[in-house]
């Protein structure tokens, strides 16, 4: 695997650390990768409105949009479960409109990697091209 890849998956493991989920006890980690090789993490957020809790991959990427970067190459996540973690369908939707059809690095605690690109978690992705 790719160095950076490496980097990224360790950024999402930091990321980990922070998450705040006392409801669910599933801990996720987020990290993008830019195009010019920075990194930006996130972690998941619950509630006790249990609906207003944000995923990891969301975390992670609206951090980054938030720092004004807008072309990225890959997303790593990470979670304290042993099989690879995929993303929700809330999340591919998200990343597919944020960074496009990037690399998608799911791990798993015991060190389980599978990399796809988005498009193939996200065949037909909505555009809302239709409502322009
Ligand atoms: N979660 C993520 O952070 N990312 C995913 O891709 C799936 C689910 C979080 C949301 C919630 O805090 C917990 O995992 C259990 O669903």
């Amino acid at each position: 695997m790719k160095k950076e890849y490496q980097e990224l998956i360790k950024a999402a493991n930091r990321a980990k650390l922070n998450a705040y989920a006392p409801y669910s006890k599933y801990y996720v980690g987020a990290a993008v990768l830019t195009d010019d090789g920075k990194i930006f993490s996130g972690c998941n957020i619950e509630n006790s409105s249990y609906g207003l809790t944000i995923c990891a991959e969301r975390t992670a990427i609206f951090n980054a949009i938030t720092q004004g970067m807008s072309k990225f190459k890959a997303i790593a996540i990470v979670s304290n479960n042993s099989e690879v973690i995929t993303p929700c369908g809330a999340c591919r939707q998200v990343l597919f409109e944020l960074a496009g059809d990037i690399d998608i690095i799911m791990s798993g605690s015991s060190k389980k990697i599978k990399i796809v690109r988005l498009k193939k978690l996200l065949p037909l992705p909505f555009t809302g091209n239709n409502l322009k």
